[in-house]
């Protein structure tokens, strides 16, 4: 969603800035501006624009640079909530008196009491959106230091915030905020440089602090004050990040989407690297800080997550329930607080997220631990809120995925699922032989997933020929049916073609009378449990006149009678079958995305990390 960067050093502040928000262009916006502080210190200039950064830098050009830049600027990404995405609601926002600049990430809930407030006491407001009261706010409440008057604003806020300020009157300082929404603070000798995400920060340094709900940052070029939101002074200590520029930009691939598709691999080793212990059968998940028997202990499991997040931990449901025998419920995040989740002594959530920022993934952690449950993350980016929150769990290290549809954290999230419940089997039930041998499976999903890849010419000459269906059908069962959801959600997500996932023996129940010639199914049939009554499910679909893609297993030629085209995976044991298959139908959506001309990294109406509810 909306991006944050912000400047305070001795640089071209416009350069940092633009470079930044290019950066984050991944999440998802619709519009983008910049606030700098003219170099004479007497005033802030304001340059907004609708759509890409590239119509804001073509903006930019037009109000060419004075002869000294400008050192201190707040920049911005924004993806419409309040407001349509015009001009006037791009952010930087300023003050009435144009002294302060404001941008926000979050939802403010009561922003039509404070603007009505604003309003009755004489400001006037130029946008609809609801981050503009704080900026009029912090006009109100300024005394003379910036951070009190951002603090005392923020006191009259109900929602959530990340957000960034400048001020004519303190040339030399960013303040910067969260609750809710995150920001860190990059680290460096001269300059510090704040923003919602540390891909707009690692170019200038791996060092970064995150801030907590409540902490407001007061930064210069050399210090970094935090206090608390009661302005006690706090320490949070420095993380060092291990991404670098290079693992955030396309390295010659076309988009994000297909150089982490063929990241894969790789990004699996990554996630399983040192973890597994095939003479034990077990694997070794440090960060889960749980003992045999605390895992012994689990009685229930409860899984959150969002999108494709989600239908990991659905494949994950099979997982523990197959190997641990633990009763697995998934549920989907933004239900958990809203229901009554019954947890008891011994019930365990695991959040699977790999932004580690998704709103409703959040508050379901907080929901959980409010209930006295113990909570595992699963995240990607190490240091974010879930991860912290949860106390405990897995770190993926996919490394950084940009792409807004994600593809090589569901493998990933997989992956570490099956490490989990392995883990867990092996106190329970799960004798050594087969403990090694499941380790010994997941030791050839690298292989496995290169074996997917090199099918690339092949399978996007199939997704070249359905590119022009306006609807699919994804079919499965077992563990192929989280497979069959991820695998029309990609589509949807790319593409813009209307997909359904369906359990195979549900079609017939209502949406079998969708088919016909113009909608193709896609059925995943490797070899595993169930296989032969989802081809009975496919030749119904058949005898319907629908298209059928098979997904089967690599030198199985009876399919070939029940489809039209196949897309062959290699062999593998069915707890691991998702992944190879999930890969194929990455391909596949991808493919047809490029055939239809689609903005792939970026589709429209999308957002790379959903921090609102
Ligand atoms: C957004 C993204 C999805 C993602 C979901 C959950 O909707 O577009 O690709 O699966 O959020 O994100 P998370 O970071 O929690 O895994």
């Amino acid at each position: 969603m909306c991006g944050i960067v912000g400047y305070a050093g001795n640089r071209n502040a416009r350069n940092v800035i633009v470079t930044g928000l290019r950066r984050l262009e991944y999440r998802g916006y619709d519009s983008a501006g910049i606030a700098e502080l003219n170099s004479d210190n007497s005033a802030i200039s304001l340059t907004r624009a609708v759509g890409k950064i590239s119509d804001l830098a073509t903006r930019l050009e037009q109000h060419p640079e004075e002869s000294t830049p400008a050192t201190l600027a707040v920049g911005h990404t924004r993806w419409a909530t309040h407001g349509a995405p015009t001009e006037n609601n791009a952010h930087p926002h300023m003050s009435q008196n144009g002294a302060f600049a404001l941008v926000h990430n979050g939802i403010i809930e009561n922003y039509l009491t404070l603007r009505q407030h604003l309003i009755q006491q004489g400001f006037s407001f130029n946008s609809e959106t609801d981050s503009e009261v704080i900026v009029h706010l912090i006009e109100q409440c300024y005394e003379g230091d910036l951070t009190r008057a951002v603090a005392a604003a923020l006191e009259q806020l109900q929602g959530t915030y990340g957000i960034a300020v400048i001020s004519s009157h303190h040339p030399d300082t960013i303040v910067a905020a969260r609750k809710g929404s995150p920001i860190v603070v990059g680290v460096c000798p001269t300059e510090t440089i704040v923003a919602s995400d540390i891909s707009a920060i690692v170019q200038h340094t791996n060092q970064v602090i995150f801030l907590n709900d409540g902490d407001i940052v007061t930064a210069t070029g050399e210090d970094i004050d935090i206090v608390s939101a009661a302005n006690v002074p706090v320490a949070r200590e420095t993380t060092h990040i291990d991404w670098d520029v290079g693992e955030i930009e396309k390295g010659g691939y076309e988009h994000f989407m297909l150089k982490e598709i063929h990241e894969q691999p790789e990004a699996i080793s990554n996630a399983t690297r040192g973890r597994l212990l095939p003479k034990d059968g077990t694997t070794k998940l440090s960060g889960m800080q749980m003992t045999p028997a605390d895992l012994a202990h689990i009685d229930r499991l409860l899984i959150a997550a969002c999108g494709t997040s989600l239908y990991a931990g659905m494949v994950g449901e099979y997982l523990f329930e197959d190997f641990a025998d633990i009763s697995t419920e998934v549920h989907q995040a933004a239900e958990f607080r809203y229901r009554n989740p019954i947890i008891e002594r011994d019930t365990c959530l695991i959040a699977i997220s790999q932004s580690g920022e998704t709103a409703d993934t959040l508050a379901a952690v907080r929901e959980a631990i409010r209930k006295g449950a113990d909570v595992l993350g699963i995240c990607n980016v190490v240091g974010s809120t879930i991860a912290r929150e949860a106390g405990h769990g897995v770190y993926l290290h996919a490394g950084p995925e940009i792409g807004v549809a994600s593809t090589k954290a569901f493998t990933c999230q997989v992956a570490v699922l099956a490490l989990m419940a392995i883990t867990a089997g092996r106190t329970r039930r799960l004798s050594l032989n087969a403990g090694t041998a499941m380790v010994r499976e997941i030791e050839r999903l690298p292989d496995l997933v290169r074996a997917v890849i090199t099918q690339e010419e092949k399978i996007k000459q199939i997704a070249k020929n359905y590119a022009k269906a306006e609807d699919f059908f994804f079919l499965g069962r077992g563990y192929m049916y989280p497979a069959a959801l991820e695998g029309a959600l990609k589509l949807k997500e790319i593409s813009y073609i209307h997909a359904e996932g369906y359990h195979a023996a549900e079609l017939k129940h209502g949406p079998i009378a969708l088919l016909c010639p113009e909608v193709p199914v896609v059925g995943l049939v490797p070899d595993i449990q169930g296989k032969d009554k989802t081809i009975s499910n496919l030749q119904e679909c058949a005898a319907r006149k629908s298209p059928v893609i098979a997904i089967a297993t690599e030198g199985d030629k009876e399919i070939e009678q029940h489809c039209n085209d196949v897309i062959y995976v290699p062999r593998c044991a069915e707890f691991l079958s998702p992944i190879p298959v999930v890969v194929a139908e990455q391909i596949f959506a991808y493919y047809i995305a490029r055939e239809r001309g689609c903005a792939i990294d970026q589709p429209r109406n999308l957002a790379k990390s959903v921090t609102v509810e």
